[in-house]
């Protein structure tokens, strides 16, 4: 049944018992891992995409969430540009109050607070709300729902923005986000979210983008209809080009704003792609079982010949690859990654050993499985002399390759 308007889901994929995406275990923590069965189906009233089973949110996003935004120098640029953007278009002054639900670890923060935005953030990973403090940043440690929004109102005034990246469509509950959304939020004032696009994870094949996170898979067209449930409205809708392909959708107040022709357009690439249509999602499931016997094929190949292979970046995405496609250390020895949180401790389901980027140049394997496809340009640049030695990238999006 939709979480959102209790129609009827229809299960487009399975993807096998999956493990929480972003637990990376020690040792000793082998035998308390949480499962779930990862399907996915789209509602046939709503068309909101969404998974059937959701993995308790408390297994997900836990004190010691691993993941770091500052990472990459490719989102530190990007949320540089929503800070300004945000300056340029919503904010009047100063005094303007900007509230980030899912601020990690202060990426967007930093940069509001180095301009004098007056700002605060809300997120349930302790470390990572301590390490944006560390930098200055206004932040709290919890979820964002009805009682810290009011809390939040009730301290620090009606907020001018509320702004997310790739958190709301993480709450299967999302109901308690919007009604918080609904108690913070100035009259005039603009709900501004990115996530990826469903239109882009089928068109390119990203299907790794499913794993327990990502509850919902948002369109303009499902979004459109869930935040008008809520008193709201879909008032603009951008693409941007984060994780492969994403969306910055702008909601407001119903009737507080005129709606941008943006919206009109992208429902209507929406209608032509199919993306409500079963049967595109069909398709897109038998294309996730070609890309896991390829590779699958291709890994078993290239350990019978002799040849090292090393994963690079234990990113979420790659638990529902070595999960559902059975990749564990037989093939994959381990993953290199630059997040000193995860080095040192096992990829979750399939226990891969993870750890930190100098291994990955000691010595060069013959090939690197590119987990984090999606920072794949600036990965590959970095990494030039991986390949000037004579090694090879393997990706597996939107199929197997070697390049
Ligand atoms: P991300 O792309 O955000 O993926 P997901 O949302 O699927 O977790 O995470 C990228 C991961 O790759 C993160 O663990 C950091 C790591 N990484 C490297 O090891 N080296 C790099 O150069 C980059 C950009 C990321
Ligand atoms: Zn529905």
């Amino acid at each position: 049944m939709c979480r959102l308007c209790a129609g009827p889901v229809r299960q487009w994929v399975d993807l096998g018992r999956q493990p929480a995406s972003n637990a990376f275990l020690r040792p000793e923590q082998l035998d308390s891992e949480t499962f779930f069965r990862l399907a996915v189906g789209i509602c046939a009233d709503c068309t909101m995409v969404q998974q059937l089973e959701a993995m308790p949110t408390g297994s997900m996003f836990r004190a010691d969430y691993p993941y770091r935004s500052s990472t990459s120098s490719g989102l530190r640029r990007h949320f540089q540009d929503v800070a300004r953007t945000l300056r340029a278009t919503e904010l009047a002054g100063p005094g303007d109050l900007v509230v980030e639900i899912g601020s990690n670890d202060g990426v967007l923060l930093r940069a509001l607070h180095a301009d004098g935005v007056r700002h605060l953030g809300i997120d349930p990973s302790a470390e990572a709300a301590a390490a944006a403090a560390a930098d200055g940043a206004n932040v709290r440690v919890g979820f964002f729902d009805e009682q810290s929004a009011a809390a939040i109102a009730a301290t620090e005034g009606r907020a001018k923005v509320i702004f997310s990246a790739n958190t709301i469509s993480h709450v299967a509950r999302i109901d308690t986000i919007f009604r918080g959304v609904d108690l913070l939020l100035a009259a005039d004032g603009a709900f501004i979210f990115e996530d990826r696009y469903v239109s882009d994870i089928v068109e390119f094949g990203y299907f790794d983008q499913i794993y327990d996170e990502h509850f919902y898979l948002f369109a303009v067209r499902s979004v459109a209809a869930m935040v008008a449930r809520f008193g709201f409205e879909l008032v603009d809708a951008q693409r941007i080009p984060i994780h492969g392909g994403s969306l910055r959708y702008t909601v407001t107040r119903r009737g507080a704003r005129e709606r941008r022709a943006s919206v009109a357009r992208l429902l209507d690439e929406e209608a032509r792609y199919g993306v409500a249509e079963y049967e595109t999602y069909l398709r897109f499931g038998r294309q996730i079982d070609r890309v896991g016997s390829d590779l699958v094929a291709l890994l078993t190949d290239l350990r019978d010949a002799g040849r090292r292979v090393v994963g690079y970046g234990a990113t979420s995405k790659s638990a529902t690859v070595t999960n559902y496609f059975g990749i564990g250390p037989a093939l994959v020895p381990f993953i290199c990654d630059t997040t000193p949180e995860k080095q040192g401790r096992l990829s979750p389901g399939a226990h891969i050993p993870v750890r930190p980027y100098e291994a990955f140049a000691e010595p060069y394997p013959d090939y690197a499985l590119l987990f984090a496809w999606n920072h794949a340009a600036e990965i590959m640049a970095k990494e030039h002399r991986f390949v000037a030695q004579g090694g090879r990238w393997i990706l597996y999006v939107p199929h197997v390759r070697i390049v």
